[in-house]
């Protein structure tokens, strides 16, 4: 029978952003959160998408020589592919290109305008185009956009205004009749003394200066501001505004909103002000978790320090990167990714405790037993304080997971398993084996030990599936033994359980080898490529003939595609030009000795290969950020030129 109904969200991915493995967190923590409702019994609505319109995308578009609809239906594949690869199980994917949704925003738009809540007037005010966002004289910092520092310039529109400012009361009352809405506290209290108290302005809501976006239907030269267009996305996903509405009345309100810190604004003062002037109940809940930070900065492509996480999942597993990422940081302050943290996490809990845990146990009742436990022991005896350290850990984890807290739902997991490991160790089977007469000892000492390992597997299905259903394929155990019903009482497994050995879940890794190799800026490898090299030591140890690089000399040279947008003499120099390129987005500077061959109108518009991560050089002054590849025609240069298709910013190998 059903619990109730769970509806959780991820913000929608913005489909001009570079994905890497910061962002890739909240979408695991929600993953994590509905598997684990589905377990308890919930009715679960798990939806994530795309954030599709804006500036930024059409921007992007154009520099990649395709449409914006082109652009974004390829993103929204990307994503969906991660999402794939991470094993998340949402329930809808919304794309805000998505013809239900743009109706619905009109709608939306059209009753609120309908009912006064906006109206027209005038923007002045100082605009940042990639955040696509206003500033007023005093938000700026030093001068640039406070929110990403990047230049900011003077815009005036004609445009609609959401009367936010009328809502400030209501919305102080609000928080404080309820006080789980906005979590953890500390967010709550920035928005109150940062952003309410000192005053709310009404919102600028539509947009002239570009056209990707979902016109205003009674005005069209009007787009609708891209925030009230994606927040709508909880309600649109469900039906609202549109013929079929019942998944909206079913699953309104969102039981949980998952945010970044950075958005939090957005979803607990817009988003609950548009649906108080829609007349709309609210979500119960905005969670506003931290950053993972590389290197003590936020990760993003223009720092250079992204981490691939389709890279991660392949050379590590999928599981082990989900079980880093909720186990490392407590859900809600920010928190630090490194390879090195990550290669510790994975070797002491999941390799050491967990894996051996499983692999023993396993090998023991094979060698002990074949692969069968003698029916005939008393399961309930003996246990080893384990049967009253799950029912408490199982409490525990509940009580975690219904609060968010996926790391210390983890940690409590992790007691059971190290309770476990200590089990083998005071009790010794390899002694008990010894002694005829302690059979049926030995058969119940390993039977505890099957239980503790089906236990555990339950409780680390929402953050690791594969692996818990790998562990139950090594203790066999399926059906109702997979559930979480089935924790509430220990002895759950029978007595005649069977065994059968796996490989290892989780392999040890070489740290230093890892690190070193990491540094050395090799590209990264799956594992299976990296196992079966350690197979085959000579491929590296051979003769190599002068001249000749390996493989992993040429990976470190970074070859990508890229648009020449413009392209201009350095003054003082015959032979030098100095071309911009945009890549994938970025602007670069190049200087290049070309000027003999090829006027400064020639290249503007094509595509070039680009040496992308050659260390920046001074040519006459002028920084030269990376070098364009170009063959010797018989002395004179001829650029290389790629097919117009080629998007700008791809990897050439
Ligand atoms: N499109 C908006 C959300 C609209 S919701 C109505 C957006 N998109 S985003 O792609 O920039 O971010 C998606 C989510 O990823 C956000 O919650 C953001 O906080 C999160 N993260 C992006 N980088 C992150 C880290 N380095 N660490 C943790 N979360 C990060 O915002």
């Amino acid at each position: 029978m059903s619990k109730g109904k769970y509806y959780i969200t991820t913000p929608i991915y913005y489909a001009s952003g570079k994905l890497h493995i910061g962002n890739s967190y909240p979408t695991v923590a929600a993953d994590a959160a509905a598997r684990y409702r589905r377990m308890r019994g919930y009715d679960v609505m798990f939806l994530t998408g795309t954030d599709e319109h804006g500036q930024k995308i059409e921007e992007k578009a154009l520099s990649a020589g395709i449409t914006p609809k082109a652009y974004v239906d390829q993103r929204a594949d990307e994503i969906k592919n991660l999402w794939k690869t991470f094993n998340i199980s949402y329930d809808r994917f919304i794309r805000t290109t998505d013809d239900y949704h743009e109706r619905a925003v009109k709608k939306i738009f059209r009753r609120l305008y309908d009912s006064g809540d906006i109206y027209k007037g005038k923007y002045e005010g100082w605009y940042c185009t990639p955040c696509e966002a206003f500033f007023t004289e005093t938000q700026l910092k030093e001068g640039k956009c406070p929110d990403c520092g990047r230049e900011v310039k003077w815009a005036e529109e004609e445009a609609y205004f959401f009367r936010l400012s009328k809502y400030a009361d209501r919305l102080l009352e609000y928080y404080e009749k309820h006080p789980g809405f906005i979590e953890p506290q500390s967010r709550l209290n920035e928005m109150v003394n940062n952003f309410i108290k000192p005053g709310l302005e009404d919102l600028c809501v539509s947009r002239t200066s570009f056209t990707w976006g979902i016109p205003v239907d009674f005005d069209p030269k009007h787009v609708v501001y891209v925030w009230i267009d994606a927040l709508s996305n909880y309600i649109t996903a469900l039906g609202y505004g549109s013929d079929d509405d019942s998944d909206y009345r079913k699953f309104w309100p969102a039981d949980v909103h998952l945010v970044g810190k950075e958005i939090v604004r957005f979803h607990t003062i817009i988003w609950p002000a548009m649906l108080m002037a829609l007349d709309l109940p609210l979500p119960e809940k905005i969670f506003g978790h931290g950053w993972l930070l590389l290197d003590g900065g936020k990760m993003s492509k223009s720092k250079g320090n992204v981490v691939d996480p389709i890279v991660l999942c392949e050379r590590y597993g999928v599981d082990a990167i989900r079980y880093f990422l909720l186990r490392e940081v407590p859900f809600g302050a920010d928190g630090a990714f490194s390879t090195a943290a990550l290669i510790a996490r994975i070797n002491s809990d999941l390799a050491n405790d967990l894996g051996n845990l499983v692999s023993r146990t396993v090998a023991m009742v094979e060698k002990y037993f074949g692969d069968q436990l003698p029916a005939q022991h008393d399961s309930a005896q003996g246990d080893g304080g384990m049967g009253a350290l799950a029912s408490e850990v199982k409490a525990n984890v509940e009580h975690s997971l219904d609060a968010l807290q996926f790391s210390s739902a983890l940690a409590e997991i992790w007691r059971l398993v190290s309770r476990a490991n200590k089990y083998i160790d005071e009790t010794s089977p390899w002694v008990l084996a010894k002694e005829p007469s302690e059979k049926p000892r030995l058969a119940a000492v390993l039977y505890n030990l099957c239980e503790a390992i089906r236990v555990v597997s339950v409780l680390i299905e929402p953050f690791m599936p594969e692996t818990a259903a790998g562990i139950r394929r090594q203790v066999i155990a399926q059906g109702p033994l997979a559930t979480w019903d089935s924790l509430d009482s220990w002895g759950a497994l029978p007595g005649d359980v069977h065994v059968a050995r796996g490989a290892a879940l989780f392999p040890r890794i070489d740290a230093e080898k890892e690190l070193a190799q990491l540094a050395d800026g090799q590209e990264a490898v799956p594992q299976q490529a990296a196992a079966a090299r350690t197979d085959a030591p000579q491929a590296h140890t051979a003769a190599v003939p002068a001249g000749v690089i390996g493989i992993d000399d040429f990976a470190k040279i970074e070859l990508r595609a890229a648009l020449v947008t413009g392209c201009e003499a350095v003054a003082g120099s015959e032979k030098l030009l100095r071309l911009t390129l945009d890549v994938g987005g970025e602007e670069r500077q190049v200087v290049s000795g070309i000027a003999k061959w090829y006027g400064p109108g020639q290249l503007v518009g094509r595509k070039i290969a680009l040496v992308y991560n050659l260390k920046p050089a001074k040519l006459r002054g002028v920084e030269s950020q990376g070098m364009i590849l170009a063959a010797d025609a018989d002395g004179a240069a001829s650029v290389v030129l790629l097919d117009d298709k080629v998007p700008s910013g791809a990897k050439i190998h």
